[in-house]
C-alpha cells in the first residue's frame, strides 16, 4: 500500500534541487499543500521559486532547521505530514575551507528536525507521517577504478567534513527510527545537475566561466569521475521513495552515467562552440567568450591544484530502487545536459545575480 502525502515541508526548498522539487511536485501534485523552510543562505535564492509563490497552496518561511521552537510550531501550525529534508550545507570545497557550519547545520540541524517531528507525531498519540532524508553517495567514500558501484549495503567511508557532516546526519534519521519508531526513508544520490544550480559547482561553474572567457579550472588531473543525474530524475527518485519505500529504508538513486571530469569539461566546451558558430547573437551576448576572437573553449582550460583529499570516483549502484519500486531515469545524458545549457543561455540575470551576491537585491524588486 502506498502512503498519500497531503501537507509537505520542503527544508531548503530555495536551494538548487529543493527548488525543482517545488516545482517539480506542485505540478505533480497540484492539490497538495507545500511549505519551504529556508534559511536563505548564500546558496538559497527566493528567486528560483517565483514560479510556486503564485500558488494558493504553497508558503515560503524565512528561518532556519536549527530553531526547535519555528520548526515544531510550523509542523503543527500546518498540519505538516511529510517533511522532505533538503536543507544542508552542500560544497565539498566550502567544508574544507570552513568546516563547523556543515556540522551546525547538517549535523545539528538534522537533529532539531527530528526532535520536533518526534515531538509532533509521535508524542501526543501516532500519527500518519513520513520523514524523508536527502543524502548523498559521498557517504560511501571513493571507489577504485573498475570497483563495484555503491550499493546500499556498502560500509560509510566518508572523507569530507561535507560528507562526514551527510554519515553522521544518516545516521541520526536511522536511530530515530531504531529508537523511536519514527517512519524516515533516506536516499543517497549521485551527482546533481540542472536548472538552479548555484555557479560554484562544476557543470554551471564552466559554462558561465566559457560565456566570460575565464580559466575553466580543472583539480587535478581531472581524471576524477562522478554519476551524473538530471535534476528531476532525482525528485522522481524521491517521490518513489517516499510514496512506495520501506519505512527504515535507505536507497541509492543514480543514472549509471559515469564521466571523467575533464570529459564533462569538453563536452560543454563543444557544445558551447557549436552555440557560437550557429548564432552570431551569442557573441554580441558574451562578448568576452573566446569563440568571438575565433579561438575555441577548450583554449580556457586550466588545471589547477587539487582539492584535498579528493575522492577518485564515485558510482551509484540503483538496482534496488528499480528492482523494488520500478525507478527508470528519463532523462539522458545527451537530452539533460542541452537542456541545462540552454536553461543557463535562457536565465543569465539568474546566475549572474546569485554570482555577485545582489540576488537579495534583485527579490526585493521582484517581490516588492
Ligand atoms: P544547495 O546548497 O543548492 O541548497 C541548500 C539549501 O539549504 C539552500 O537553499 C540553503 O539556503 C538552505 N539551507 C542551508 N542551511 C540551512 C539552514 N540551517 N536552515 C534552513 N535552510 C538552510 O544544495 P543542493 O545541491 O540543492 O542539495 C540539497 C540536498 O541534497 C543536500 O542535503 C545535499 O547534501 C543533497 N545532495 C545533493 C546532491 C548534488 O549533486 N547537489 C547530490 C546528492 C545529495
Ligand atoms: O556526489 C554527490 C555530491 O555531488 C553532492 O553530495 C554534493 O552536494 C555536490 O556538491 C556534489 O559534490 P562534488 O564535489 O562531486 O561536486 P562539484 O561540482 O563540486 O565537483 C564535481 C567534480 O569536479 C569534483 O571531482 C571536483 C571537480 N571540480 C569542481 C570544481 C568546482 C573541478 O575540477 N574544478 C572545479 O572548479
Amino acid at each position: 500500500m502506498s502512503y498519500e502525502p497531503q501537507r509537505i515541508l520542503v527544508t531548503g526548498g530555495a536551494g538548487f534541487i529543493g527548488a525543482n522539487f517545488v516545482h517539480f511536485w506542485l505540478q505533480k501534485y497540484p492539490g497538495n499543500r507545500v511549505v519551504v523552510l529556508d534559511a536563505l543562505t548564500y546558496a538559497g535564492n527566493r528567486a528560483s521559486l517565483l514560479a510556486a509563490e503564485s500558488q494558493p497552496n504553497f508558503r515560503f518561511v524565512h528561518g532556519d532547521i536549527r530553531e526547535y521552537d519555528l520548526v515544531s510550531s510550523l509542523l503543527r501550525e500546518e498540519q505538516i505530514d511529510t517533511l522532505i529534508h533538503f536543507a544542508a550545507e552542500s560544497h565539498v570545497d566550502r567544508s574544507i575551507h570552513g568546516p563547523d557550519e556543515f556540522i551546525d547545520t547538517n549535523v545539528i540541524g538534522t537533529h532539531v528536525l527530528l526532535k520536533a517531528a518526534k515531538a509532533v507525531w509521535l508524542d501526543g498519540g501516532p500519527c500518519p507521517h513520513r520523514f524523508h532524508h536527502v543524502s548523498t553517495d559521498e557517504v560511501y567514500g571513493t571507489l577504485l577504478a573498475g570497483a563495484p558501484p555503491f550499493t546500499e549495503g556498502n560500509q560509510y567511508a566518508p572523507n569530507s567534513p561535507y560528507a562526514a557532516s551527510k554519515a553522521a546526519s544518516d545516521h541520526l534519521v536511522r536511530a530515530y527510527h531504531e529508537t523511536y519508531g519514527l517512519e524516515v526513508t533516506t536516499s543517497n544520490c549521485s551527482n546533481n545537475y540542472g536548472p538552479y544550480q548555484f555557479p560554484e559547482k562544476l557543470i554551471p561553474l564552466i559554462i558561465g566561466n566559457i560565456l566570460d572567457g575565464r580559466p575553466l579550472p580543472i583539480y587535478g588531473d581531472g581524471l576524477q569521475i562522478r554519476d551524473w543525474l538530471y535534476v528531476d530524475d532525482h525528485n522522481r527518485g524521491i517521490d518513489l521513495v517516499v510514496r512506495q519505500g520501506k519505512v527504515g529504508d535507505t536507497y541509492n538513486i543514480g543514472g549509471n552515467n559515469e564521466w571523467t571530469n575533464i570529459e564533462i569539461v569538453r563536452l560543454i566546451c563543444r557544445l558551447l562552440d557549436e552555440k557560437f558558430a550557429g548564432s552570431e547573437a551569442m557573441g554580441i551576448r558574451f562578448p568576452h567568450a573566446p569563440q568571438v576572437s575565433g579561438s575555441i573553449a577548450e583554449s580556457l582550460i586550466t588545471h589547477v591544484k587539487d582539492r584535498l583529499g579528493h575522492d577518485r570516483r564515485y558510482a551509484i549502484n540503483a538496482g534496488k530502487i528499480t528492482a523494488e519500486l520500478g525507478y527508470v531515469p528519463v532523462e539522458s545524458f545527451e537530452t539533460g545536459i542541452r537542456k541545462t545549457l540552454d536553461w543557463y543561455l535562457d536565465n543569465e540575470d539568474w546566475w549572474r545575480s546569485v554570482m555577485d551576491g545582489s540576488y537579495r537585491k534583485w527579490v526585493e524588486l521582484n517581490y516588492a
